[in-house]
């Protein structure tokens, strides 16, 4: 009798334990999801109808803590690619939105970084607001949890931040350049150290490369730069 019954209760068991599980798995773990498939653009909207390339995106398949932005640990990482908040807290200019194609229609960034120079705390930035640099604006993709970011070189503050010439690719391949590889960012109040190990890949055909409905006229070579993040401290 004993034996016969525990062999069936397990058969029955299992399969309603192993199919949850899968499909959770199933779910999260793509790169991003194409944001033309879901009526979405790579293009942002600054100056509608003009936009700014979504030059780079950090995958869905990166660390869960880095990718979800409630946790702090993307400005982490962030800082320990060069970048900080914006110069104490100060904001210039409206914020632009994206439709990444996940159901949301066009959502406003959640924040703006800029390159910090080098130097801790958002004072660094203070130095690109005034005499430009690198920037980036951060928008979340929906059900993937990918990162998507509009990156730019900017001129100095005396020329409104207007991007520089080929400002698009040159403000990826700078923020992909100090990517790459291991990165590590010291918390001094934490007293703890993030590490970030990022890998890189191009994507081409997802924008048309060009100026068509691009803000400023300033024309990109079509490449989004795929980051995959894994963090440990
Ligand atoms: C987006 O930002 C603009 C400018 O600050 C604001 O007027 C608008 O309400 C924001 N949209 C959403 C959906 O938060
Ligand atoms: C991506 O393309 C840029 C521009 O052509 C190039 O400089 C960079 O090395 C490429 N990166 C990778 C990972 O292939």
């Amino acid at each position: 009798m004993h034996f016969t019954l525990i062999p069936i209760t397990l058969a029955l068991a299992l399969p309603a334990f192993a199919s949850p599980v899968e499909t959770v798995e199933k779910r999260t773990a793509v790169d991003f999801l194409n944001p033309t498939d879901g009526g979405g653009s790579w293009l942002d909207m600054a100056a509608p109808p003009l936009g700014e390339p979504l030059n780079v995106v950090v995958s869905g398949l990166s660390s869960p803590e880095l990718l979800d932005l409630s946790s702090g640990v993307f400005l982490k990482y962030a800082e320990a690619i060069g970048f900080d908040t914006e110069c104490l807290g100060l904001h210039l200019g409206g914020p632009q939105s994206a439709n990444l194609g996940d159901g949301r229609g066009y959502v406003n960034q959640t924040e703006e970084l800029r390159e910090s120079y080098g130097v801790d705390g958002s004072i660094g930035t203070c130095l690109e607001t005034l005499e430009g640099g690198n920037h980036f604006r951060v928008f979340p993709q929906a059900g993937t949890n990918a990162i998507f970011l509009a990156v730019s070189q900017e001129q100095d503050l005396e020329n409104s931040h207007n991007i520089v010439p080929n400002g698009y690719d040159v403000g990826r391949d700078a923020l992909v350049a100090g990517a790459v590889g291991k990165t590590t960012y010291f918390d001094l109040l934490e007293f703890k150290t993030y590490t970030f190990e990022t890998t890189a890949v191009n994507m081409t055909g997802l924008i048309a490369p060009g100026s068509n409905g691009v803000n400023h006229g300033i024309a990109q070579d079509g490449i989004v730069t795929l980051l995959t993040v894994t963090y440990s401290t």
